[in-house]
């Protein structure tokens, strides 16, 4: 499964397009359906318009009528010995976005491990 998760991110990195910084990312997020949904940085010559990877995927997920998942794996590098052995935890703004589906315990797959959602983000906004 770890496995499976992980190809899957680096298949997805494989399509990044980051002409920019160079730094390409993939993600694989599973649906509780088994379903994987991937998801790549894509840049942009206005810089800040550009999405990461994580925020891809999961609007992927979304877009497809899947809310409720399983687990992420990311893989994050310059090059692929980079991606596979150097963790890239995700930015601030992927995990808001994820929190907003996820709970504090979803697991995050790395590339030293696994990780906890709460671990990297303990509080996110929540509009009362
Ligand atoms: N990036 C991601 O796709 N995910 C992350 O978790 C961190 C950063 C992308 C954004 C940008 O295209 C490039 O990596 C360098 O910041």
């Amino acid at each position: 499964m770890v496995q499976n998760m992980t190809d899957a991110a680096m298949a997805a990195r494989s399509n990044a397009y980051a002409p920019y910084s160079g730094f390409l990312v993939g993600a694989a997020l599973k649906g509780e359906s088994g379903i994987i949904y991937t998801g790549c940085n894509v840049e942009n010559a206005s810089y800040s318009m550009g999405i990461c990877a994580e925020r891809n995927a999961v609007f992927q997920a979304v877009a497809a009528g899947e809310r409720r998942f399983r687990t992420l794996a990311i893989a994050g590098g310059r090059n692929d010995e980079e991606a596979k052995l150097v963790p890239c935890v995700p930015c601030g703004a992927c995990l808001q976005v994820l929190s907003e589906f996820c709970g504090p315990d979803f697991p995050i797959l790395l590339a030293d491990g696994v990780h906890k959602l709460g671990e990297f983000l303990p509080h996110q906004f929540i509009l009362d």
